[in-house]
């Protein structure tokens, strides 16, 4: 085959810190890429925001970044036949339909100021988990809804135009879709994120939006993650199609080929959120988890769930020690940083940033780091700091051996911090079972690839799916013994305790 004749698939993986633009071959390979880091703005203490158009910014900036690089090997945009988006979730846009502009900043997924909202609601709904059975969430600061009704209470413009008729509301995949193609429209994984949809029914369900005042004619059209949902208008990629769209956790899922009921993967991101298939029917949690979509690749294709627990802060925490505390230069020293102790010396660091999500569900707790001596040294706040995320992800594993009622034996991992051995190596002594790394760690864009590939007829099943996403994989396996970890977890578990007393 002819350079020319090759054909290929972008991904637009818009992250809470970084947008990228990823061009896959047929084999799943990274021909090209570009990735612009930026940073949210934090007005006060709990807002965590972002300019929809920076956000927009940023995906065209990686996108001729990559296209470049791409004409640089020979090829041309013409060769990529479908774009898949894959996305920070719950992030909420309000947008104007008549001049197509932000009504007011992004409100991000793990911004709280919507705390006293929550509580309000909670008081009005009679328990945080009233509409559970519908939407599979609690009512949390997480979910968009919240931030939605939050902008409507506190935003003139957001008012006005609802006044209007020319409110909408949007998650980022909305957003970047609409304003790419001018289709407005989210996909289910997207959707069973925001607290308004039906799960069963992939429909917004119509107590929801009567209990968060919000209308159905201020929300995107709900569609699967793999459909033509328009064509690109302008621009390098002008012309081309978007085929995939789904949650960037739910894409991981797909991206480490999480088919079968039973598997389970974890991304390490700005959060971590480990997603656990249940297959085609949902599992509502008894142990603070989440039910979510898992996927759907196909207008008719059946639905996949997933149990999910989220991580507030992983990645961010380190980049909090690099920005704001100066501790290292670069994230990529924390786990050298960390492997210079032998252990924790005896220091926790809850980096409840953002309260604490799954399963504690605790909006008032605060970031904490007990146990210091002056022994304590900057290694064992960098271990703290990795041991916080592993333990986190340990408490969440637990969780969903009670509700899945099956044991886990291994564990898949993606993200950023999956590329130090160090935290993956404490990842496996907390949890003593195996963890397992793809040597290909794009998983989340690639599963928007495999989705937009799919959407246009690139690949045809989930079974051509799986073996693309097949990959050679490393694996770690726990050093210490029972009884050190016991230790370490009660440690951990006192330290949690002070991170919630603080409130
Ligand atoms: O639910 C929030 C999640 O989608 C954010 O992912 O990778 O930006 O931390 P990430």
């Amino acid at each position: 085959m002819s350079k020319s004749d090759e054909v290929f698939v972008g991904a637009i993986d818009q992250g809470t810190s970084s947008s990228r633009f990823l061009i896959f071959d047929v084999k799943g390979q990274i021909v090209a890429s570009h990735q612009c880091e930026y940073q949210n703005h934090y007005a006060k203490a709990g807002w965590v925001e972002k300019d929809p158009i920076e956000i927009l910014d940023s995906v065209e900036t990686t996108v001729a970044g990559a296209c470049r690089r791409f004409n640089s090997l020979g090829y041309n945009a013409s060769q990529i036949k479908s774009v898949g988006i894959t996305n920070q979730r719950e992030t909420t846009v309000a947008f104007d339909s008549v001049t197509g502009l932000p009504l007011t900043n992004a409100i991000i997924w793990n911004d709280v100021r919507t705390k006293d909202l929550v509580h309000r609601l909670i008081d009005e709904a009679g328990s945080a988990s009233r509409f559970a059975t519908i939407n599979g969430l609690p009512i949390t600061t997480y979910f968009s809804a919240v931030k939605m009704r939050w902008m409507l209470e506190n935003v003139p413009e957001v008012k006005a135009a609802r006044e209007q008729g020319t409110l909408r509301f949007g998650t980022i995949d909305t957003w970047l879709i609409y304003k790419l193609t001018g289709t407005y429209v989210t996909d289910v994984t997207n959707a069973s994120r925001t607290m308004l949809m039906d799960i069963k029914e992939f429909k917004w369900s119509a107590e929801c939006l009567e209990f968060f005042d919000i209308k159905e004619s201020e929300l995107p059209e709900i569609r699967s993650s793999a459909e033509v949902y328009g064509t690109i208008t302008e621009g390098r990629l002008e012309g081309i199609p978007i085929a995939g769209c789904l949650g960037d956790q739910q894409a991981a899922m797909v991206g480490q080929s999480c088919f079968e009921a039973g598997e389970a993967k974890n991304t390490y991101g700005t959060g971590c959120f480990m997603l656990f298939n249940t297959g085609s029917e949902p599992i509502f949690s008894k142990n603070g988890l989440l039910t979510t979509v898992g996927y759907k690749l196909g207008p008719n294709a059946e639905p996949k769930y997933a149990l999910e627990g989220s991580v507030a802060v992983a990645g961010s925490a380190i980049q909090w020690l690099r920005d704001k505390i100066g501790l290292i230069f670069s994230a990529s020293e924390i786990g050298f940083l960390a492997d210079s102790v032998e252990d924790n010396g005896g220091v926790y660091f809850v980096t409840a940033f953002s309260g604490l999500f799954a399963p504690y569900w605790r909006d008032d707790a605060r970031g904490c780091i007990v146990g210091l001596t002056q022994y304590a040294t900057r290694g064992h706040i960098a271990r703290a700091t990795l041991e916080s995320v592993c333990y986190q992800t340990q408490a969440i594993l637990d969780a969903m051996r009670k509700d899945s009622g099956t044991e886990l034996r291994r564990l898949r991992v993606d993200g950023g911090m999956t590329n130090s051995e160090q935290a993956m190596q404490i990842q496996a002594d907390i949890l003593g079972i195996e963890v397992v790394r793809p040597e290909m760690r794009e998983t989340t864009a690639l599963g928007a690839a495999l989705a937009a590939g799919l959407g246009v007829g690139i690949w045809k099943d989930e079974a051509e799916l799986r073996q693309i996403a097949q990959s050679n994989v490393s694996a770690f396996w726990s050093r210490i013994t029972d009884e050190k970890r016991t230790e370490m977890l009660a440690g951990w578990d006192k330290a949690v305790k002070r991170s919630l007393d603080w409130a």
